[in-house]
């Protein structure tokens, strides 16, 4: 019987990881190199913001079936199954992942490991990963010792990463044995009591289905960023086109939001790395569309800084506020933010920016230092010659124009989400640009 579980990573992913499944009823430790986040977690305090997750953190290290650590052997010797949730970012120079954490992981824990267990990847990693690391740690693993490999990747979205988590809409596992397959249907019984979809595979079928649905969603979204491109020439209205087409129940309209695009820690990078891993396996142009994806999604960038000139002209010394630089809401992520560039490049063209995001201004005050950063709309609005919605934050979406009535210089407004309703900003006096709009 499963009782002790390891996870090998305390960021996004392993914290939540780690926390879900001490709330299934696991002895849980979490190990991570970095000594002030493993301090940080034991007072269950969280580096980062995720609803609902800090809560059922403090709610396992109270009942004491999670504890964190930097102390990899003792788990080698503590724990049945070891998760592997460490990540796997863009190479700096390079488009392809760096995958200098796993494999550190997978070959410490191969060295720490003295009873029977198997280890399982949850990272996104490119195919062939997990075949290789099999063999990495048979090399490296104790005399008499069975370390088996499996890889089951995560789904999670950030801001629901723990519903996501307990919840999830499909279980997918890649193993060389039947017996490892068994192991993890035990740990995910809790899910599969609820009929959630098993999906029992090889090894590289289940890493490719996590980069796939990520080039996927990526694909939709710039799919219609595109056909925003079109409507912002001949007219047409992006969001009814979305919702047509998405009553297709084949197509479905989910993902289908135009806007500035997508960005985070996930689908930017692991577009890029897969195209990078199919070339290196000599398939030059198979992933190709992908590069397009990611201009699509790039050029969004750019029609919200030539939209501010077409309403401002020259940029230098005019007021801009920015409304959301977390890449998303209900996050604090700036990685790779849409919002965030937005707000640079607009600094670089001479505006004086200011930004407001709920929860994401610290994050994005350590990346760029120079631009404004302040605690409500109303401030980043005040005496603005232009403000641009980057982020659909709540708060945003509930902006109507007597809001900003006496607070802004001048009435423009840029909504790079489309979420705003263009007639009542133009009936209230507004100069209103929205991306997916003609202009
Ligand atoms: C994404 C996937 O959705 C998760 O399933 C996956 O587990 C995760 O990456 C990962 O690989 O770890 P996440 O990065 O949290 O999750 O964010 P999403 O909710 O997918 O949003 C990604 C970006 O797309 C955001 O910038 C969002 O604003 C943008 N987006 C989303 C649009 O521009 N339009 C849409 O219609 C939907």
């Amino acid at each position: 019987m499963i009782k002790n579980i390891s996870v090998i990573g305390t960021g996004y992913l392993g914290a939540t990881h780690a926390a879900c499944m001490a709330e299934l009823g696991f002895d849980v430790v979490g190990v991570d190199v970095d000594p002030e986040k493993i301090e940080r977690l034991s007072r269950g305090e969280l580096p980062f913001h995720e609803p609902g997750l800090p809560e059922l953190i403090r709610r396992h290290v109270d009942s004491g079936r999670l504890r964190f650590t930097t102390d990899l052997d003792a788990v080698g010797s503590w724990a049945d199954i070891h998760f592997i949730a460490v990540g796997t970012p863009q190479q700096s120079g390079g488009t392809g992942a760096d995958m200098t954490f796993v494999d550190t992981a997978a070959a410490g824990l191969a060295r720490a490991i003295t009873k029977d267990a198997l280890i399982v990847g949850k990272s996104t990693v490119p195919v062939g990963t997990a075949r290789r690391l099999r063999d990495l740690v048979a090399e490296e693993s104790r005399e008499g010792v069975r370390v088996a490999l499996a890889w089951n990747p995560e789904f999670l979205r950030e801001g629901f990463a723990v519903q996501d988590t307990l919840r999830p809409d499909r279980l997918v596992v890649g193993t060389d044995s039947p017996e490892d397959e068994a192991t993890l249907r035990e740990v995910y019984a809790d899910a599969l009591s609820r009929e959630t979809p098993w999906v029992a595979t090889d090894f590289e079928t289940a890493e490719l289905v996590k980069v796939a649905a990520n080039a996927f969603l990526a694909t939709k979204i710039s799919f219609i960023n595109a056909f925003s491109e079109v409507t912002e020439t001949v007219g047409g209205d992006i969001r009814t086109l979305a919702d047509a087409i998405g009553h297709d129940a084949r197509i479905g309209r989910k993902f289908l939001n135009a806007g500035v695009g997508f960005g985070g820690g996930c689908l930017p990078k692991d577009i890029r790395a897969l195209q990078t891993r199919v070339s290196e396996l000599g398939l030059d142009h198979t992933m190709n569309f992908l590069n397009e994806m990611d201009q699509i999604n790039l050029r969004r960038r750019d029609r919200v800084v030539t939209l501010a000139e077409q309403i401002l002209g020259d940029l230098s010394g005019r007021r801009i506020a920015v409304l959301g630089v977390s890449f998303k809401p209900l996050s604090d992520d700036v990685r790779d933010s849409p919002g965030l560039d937005v707000a640079n490049r607009l600094f670089n063209s001479g505006a004086e920016v200011f930004v407001h995001d709920p929860e994401g201004n610290a994050n994005a005050a350590k990346r760029f230092p120079r631009l404004g950063y302040v605690d409500s709309l109303s401030e980043a609005a005040q005496d603005a010659d232009l403000v641009v919605l980057t982020t659909e934050w709540d708060e945003f979406k509930a902006l109507t124009p007597a809001d900003l009535d006496g607070v802004v210089a001048a009435k423009n407004f840029l909504d790079a989400r489309h979420v705003l309703d263009a007639a009542q900003w133009e009936g209230a006096g507004w100069t209103f640009a929205q991306l997916g709009r003609h202009f």
